[in-house]
């Protein structure tokens, strides 16, 4: 077989694994301190990899194969904090390819066994701000490729439409009673969700807005701010999937309405209410969602409009058992979640202001 033909085949492989597949559902979560606004979670859980990463895996590897950069034998080597590569050891195994992810040592085991469970093996590095250099490395010595979601994200994914979670999301709103939402938030990772939101509803006329929701430790929310996208930081996010040490290629300030910084005790205090409420664990950056979507909520409030706001739940908590969802780990980490929690249910069930910590990193 020619690595054309292969290449044609490899396409074939995944749209028809997309053709049987379902849409992910949209979810109601009441707010009743907030009368008049509707809030609806996209869970991109129910992928079959179980993240938002399903779909920027799928396009990564479309795009990668239109490009002629996929060979038959030749190892797909990813820079991860998990997710994708979660996502992406099912897509190389659909096409028979070795898959190496290459994540910081502080990876949750979980996410370390589901991509042996696809087939993938784990290369990882003590230092988070070191998989970038690692994964050029490692594809230099296999002669393998580097996908490179950072840089790629926001291309790889169709933004006009072609199913894109944009398009899905307005599909689904359309019988609501605020059809079209005042708010689409999302956190950042690669920044490519937010970019693909950002640009569709301007492409499409919304006047729908861009809220992006930024774990602490990040520069993304300081980058918007100031527009300097040279900003570093030593250390990785404690939120796993969003927060990066550098303003990655995929991040678009020009489509983000406004961007909040949301403190890590506060994330993980929303995504345990979230779970209660759910009845299933959540991960932490759906957590964040939840702060990002209460903050568009205040903004609401304070316009006096009424409307709907739509985010994401964008990984299960079955991923952390042994961190987020674990009582030791959480104190080792120095982390108490009685005030956040508080401070949670009394914004969502009594409309009080989200703590000044918050509020203070709002823009
Ligand atoms: C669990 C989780 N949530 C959110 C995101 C952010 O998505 P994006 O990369 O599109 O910015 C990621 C990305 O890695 C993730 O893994």
């Amino acid at each position: 077989m020619t690595d054309r033909s292969w290449a044609l085949d490899a396409i074939r492989l995944i749209e028809a694994d997309f053709q049987r597949s379902a849409d992910t559902h949209l979810i109601p979560f009441a707010l009743p301190g907030f009368p008049g606004i509707d809030l609806y979670f996209k869970d991109e859980s129910s992928h079959p990899t179980g993240s938002l990463k399903h779909r920027l895996a799928r396009s990564l590897f479309l795009y990668a194969l239109c490009n002629g950069w996929l060979k038959p034998d030749k190892p797909v080597i990813e820079a991860s904090s998990g997710s994708t590569a979660i996502s992406e050891a099912y897509f190389a195994r659909l096409l028979g390819l070795p898959f190496i992810a290459v994540m910081p040592a502080s990876t949750s085991q979980v996410k370390i066994e589901q991509i042996a469970f696809y087939g993938g093996q784990s290369h990882l590095v003590d230092d988070p701000t070191q998989i970038h250099q690692a994964s050029l490395e490692l594809a230099e010595r296999t002669g393998g490729h580097f996908m490179d979601q950072f840089l790629y994200a926001e291309r790889a994914t169709d933004w006009r439409a072609n199913n894109n979670i944009a398009e899905s999301i307005f599909q689904q709103m359309r019988l609501e009673r605020h059809p079209e939402p005042d708010w689409l938030v999302s956190s950042p990772g690669t920044g490519g969700t937010v970019a693909t939101l950002g640009r569709y509803v301007r492409y499409r006329q919304h006047r729908s807005r861009v809220l992006c929701a930024d774990a602490e430790q990040s520069v993304f929310f300081e980058a918007y701010r100031s527009g300097d996208r040279s900003l570093t930081l030593a250390h990785g996010s404690r939120i796993e999937g969003i927060g990066r040490p550098r303003v990655e290629p995929s991040f678009m300030p020009g489509v983000i309405d406004s961007m909040v910084k949301v403190p890590d005790a506060l994330s993980l205090a929303a995504m345990h209410y979230l779970s209660e409420r759910l009845g299933r664990r959540v991960g932490a950056s759906s957590g964040t969602n939840l702060i990002g979507a209460l903050a568009a909520a205040g903004k609401m409030r304070e316009e006096g409009r009424h409307g709907s706001i739509v985010t994401l739940l964008c990984d299960s908590g079955e991923r952390y058992v042994s961190t987020y969802y674990n009582n030791d780990w959480l104190t080792a980490q120095g982390f108490d979640l009685t005030a956040p929690l508080a401070a949670v249910r009394q914004t969502v069930e009594q409309g009080a202001p989200l703590p000044a910590s918050v509020l203070a990193h709002c823009g």
